[in-house]
């Protein structure tokens, strides 16, 4: 059984992208410039946030923070967005979600200039995605297809099995790990809350990708025997033991399952870190123009 270090391949990424913005910086080209857009109080999304901000400093890449207040109305935001897509110095943004609940998120993400989108969130980033053509891909399953490549993770004729249809990690998880394409070439099966016999079917995924979002979910006999099983749960628990006061959880119970499996990522330090990777990645293709 082989952990997936996330933290080791997320600093590799990120050490390449450095270094090809050190180069940039030489030739006295452009610094990809990638703006946020933080509103409310949400701790996880202040977290991360702040994390995509220093990654951006390590890389060497300029980053803004817009952050405004739970009462800002959706006319308010889309007038951020506005500017940033007129801004010529941005190179790409983010929306942080969740947004509070009386802002429209599709109306938000809508309002993104597809060519800075670069959580590959607005529909025509996903429906480019989903026909094959250049696209940005959304930061987690992009972190996903990374760490496959990067272990070398067979996946041609593999039953993968996705439990959880988000939007933004179980759906274009699917779709990508049935592309023609390495990694890929899966027969894929989306399960969601309604899936009947969920267990079976997850005992016959040769690769597991667990997205639903809920701590230890998947048990050790959900899992079959040498499958490579991704986590991608990432729940904040009460725990009063930790300086913070809670423990990141992910979806599979880690102690139970990973003796069962060939590959497994842990949490943390798996697919966590390897999302703000691939967010960076995804700037860089903005400021170079890669994608549009
Ligand atoms: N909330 C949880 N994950 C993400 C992400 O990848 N991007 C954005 N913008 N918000 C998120």
């Amino acid at each position: 059984m082989t952990i997936i270090d996330g933290k080791r391949i997320s600093a590799e990424v990120k050490q390449e992208l450095k270094e090809e913005v050190d180069k940039i910086r030489e030739n006295g080209g452009k610094i990809p410039h990638l703006a946020a857009v933080l509103i409310g109080d949400n701790g996880a999304s202040e977290t991360y946030v702040a994390s995509k901000i220093k990654s951006c400093e390590q890389i060497g890449f300029k980053s803004s923070l817009i952050r405004r207040g739970s009462e800002t109305t959706e006319a308010e935001v889309l007038e951020i967005i506005d500017s940033l897509n007129k801004d010529e110095d941005v190179d790409g943004f983010i929306v942080q979600l969740p947004l509070p609940d009386h802002i429209n998120v599709d109306k938000v993400i809508e309002a993104i200039d597809p060519k800075k989108d670069v959580d590959g969130f607005h529909p025509i980033n996903v429906g480019r995605m989903a026909k094959g053509l250049p696209a940005y891909i959304s930061a987690t399953p992009f972190g996903v297809l990374e760490l496959l490549k990067r272990y070398k993770i067979e996946t041609a004729g593999k039953h993968c099995v996705v439990v959880g249809r988000s939007q933004i990690v179980g759906l274009p998880m699917s779709l990508l790990m049935a592309r023609n394409d390495y990694p890929g070439n899966c027969t894929v099966t989306l399960t969601h809350s309604r899936t009947a016999n969920l267990k079976e079917i997850c005992q016959q995924a040769d690769i597991l990708v667990a997205a639903l979002g809920r701590p230890e979910f998947i048990k050790a006999d959900m899992v079959k025997e040498g499958a490579v099983v991704i986590d991608v749960g990432i729940t904040r628990v009460k725990d009063e033991t930790k300086k913070s006061g809670f423990a990141i959880k992910g979806d599979v119970a880690f102690e139970e399952v990973a003796p069962k499996t060939s590959f497994i990522t842990p949490v943390p330090g798996g697919v966590g870190l390897m999302t703000v990777a691939a967010l960076m990645y995804n700037t860089l293709l903005a400021s170079k123009k890669a994608i549009y």
